[in-house]
């Protein structure tokens, strides 16, 4: 993976003042919880209006184009294409994007797509100056200008300055690349798109963590009842007794909305022993949480035994067809992290992680979607009060989706 220079990985003092801040909030949220034997609840349970939200391909055409194409997703983090002539390829939204470094340092956005005849250019992130296409060979520079045409005399009359690559929106802040899957020139303004989140966001300092590891997780569950399993610590007693579970508090979950964004936390086992201590008395921790990225992007910020953090981004994309999804895992050391730990145990995090995400989470979420499959007509499944978490993401889903209904409605 890239290095970042080591400039640009020093923490800032402001940054870490607050993020130590919003970790030690978050703390005494949930040692009170623990201390009242409760968890954080909505007002209570309820069941999706629809029967088939997990299962309905139409609705699933309307939820890939309002909250996929439509709606910003992070294509990569900026360490992963620090340097100019650094270019990564995002598949997962459905259109194959490309994003370039300009000799700027500014991001572009394009559609992986030749504007003769519609080929694939890029395949494999990298870094290169030129985009070469393979089909007859048209290349294009890293601000999508057509650069190359072997046979230029055989397009008499085509501009050739309307043959660059097709832009799709793109914005870049806080150390994440936003895109959309659709075209358009515009910059992505990532601030509007956060609104309150965007400090919390800032604080997690992404731009100077360094990438360690990534992954791919494919699974025949709908990309919601894969991402649910993110979403509560209800589980964790149950479903993960022998690995999640031995480490957090089951069914004990702080969650703090921030418009359809939403932060939320569940207790390590070892604040257990922190309840009946004062605050004073409390070991620094590195712990932060979820920061939820609407609609389906996880930024799991986790404290290392020996000092530093495990910043992991897991984003869950529609797959081809309602009843699959496509997971991206990707592991970051953060800047402040203990210089003598060595990378291996981020790697070693990042295959347990993904290892218990596959053989537990996702075997649940698969073997349920298929029953989903064959329920009887109008079973809808129950979200409880203790699942708050879960209920505001179906709620603002809802939402988009209705908006996208009415402004397509013929
Ligand atoms: S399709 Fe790319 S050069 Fe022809
Ligand atoms: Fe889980």
């Amino acid at each position: 993976m890239n290095d970042i220079s080591q400039a640009s990985v020093t923490p800032d003092p402001e940054l870490t003042a607050r993020r130590d801040a919003y970790n030690v909030e978050l703390r005494r949220r949930l040692v009170g919880l623990l201390r009242e034997g409760r968890t954080e609840m909505a007002p209570g349970g309820v069941r999706f209006e629809e029967p088939g939200v997990y299962t309905d391909p139409v609705r699933f055409e309307e939820e890939h184009r309002a909250l996929f194409l439509e709606y910003p997703t992070v294509a990569a983090f900026s360490t992963q294409m620090p340097n100019p002539g650094d270019v990564v390829v995002f598949d997962a939204l459905g259109p194959s994007i490309v994003l370039t470094r300009n000799k700027q340092g500014r991001v572009n956005a394009f559609l992986n797509m030749c504007t003769h005849r519609a080929a694939r250019i890029v395949d494999e992130c990298g870094h290169r100056n030129r985009l070469n296409c393979r089909f007859h060979g048209w290349s294009f520079d890293l601000d999508g200008k057509l650069a190359g045409q072997p046979g230029a005399d055989g397009f008499p009359g085509i501009d050739r300055e309307q043959l660059g690559l097709i832009r799709v929106p793109v914005g870049e802040k806080y150390g994440l690349i936003f895109v959309k899957g659709i075209a358009g020139a515009e910059e992505i303004d990532v601030d509007a798109h956060l609104g309150d989140f965007a400090p919390m966001i800032a604080q997690l300092e992404i731009d100077k963590a360094r990438p360690i590891k990534q992954s791919v997780i494919d699974a025949d569950a709908n990309w919601k009842y894969v991402y649910d399993t993110y979403y509560e610590g209800y589980h964790f007693a149950s479903l993960h007794a022998r690995t999640i579970g031995a480490l957090a508090v089951s069914n004990v979950m702080s969650v703090r909305h921030f418009g359809p964004h939403i932060h939320m936390g569940m207790p390590r086992k070892e604040f257990t022993e922190l309840v009946d201590k004062p605050e004073s008395e409390w070991p620094v921790s590195e712990y932060g949480g979820l920061y939820l990225l609407f609609p389906n992007i996880s930024l799991n910020i986790y404290g290392m035994p020996d000092g530093g953090q495990f910043v992991s981004m897991s984003r869950v994309y529609p797959g081809k067809t309602v009843g699959t999804s496509r997971t991206l895992q990707i592991s970051a050391r953060a800047a402040h992290s203990n210089p003598d730990l060595p990378d291996s145990r981020w790697e070693q995090l990042h295959d347990f992680i993904e290892h218990v995400v596959k053989t537990e989470d996702y075997s649940v979420s698969e073997t349920g979607q298929n029953n989903l499959k064959y329920a009887p007509p109008g079973f809808r499944p129950v979200i409880g009060a203790n699942e708050l978490a879960i209920q505001h993401m179906h709620s603002e889903i809802e939402r988009i989706l209705a908006d996208y209904r009415r402004r397509n409605a013929r």
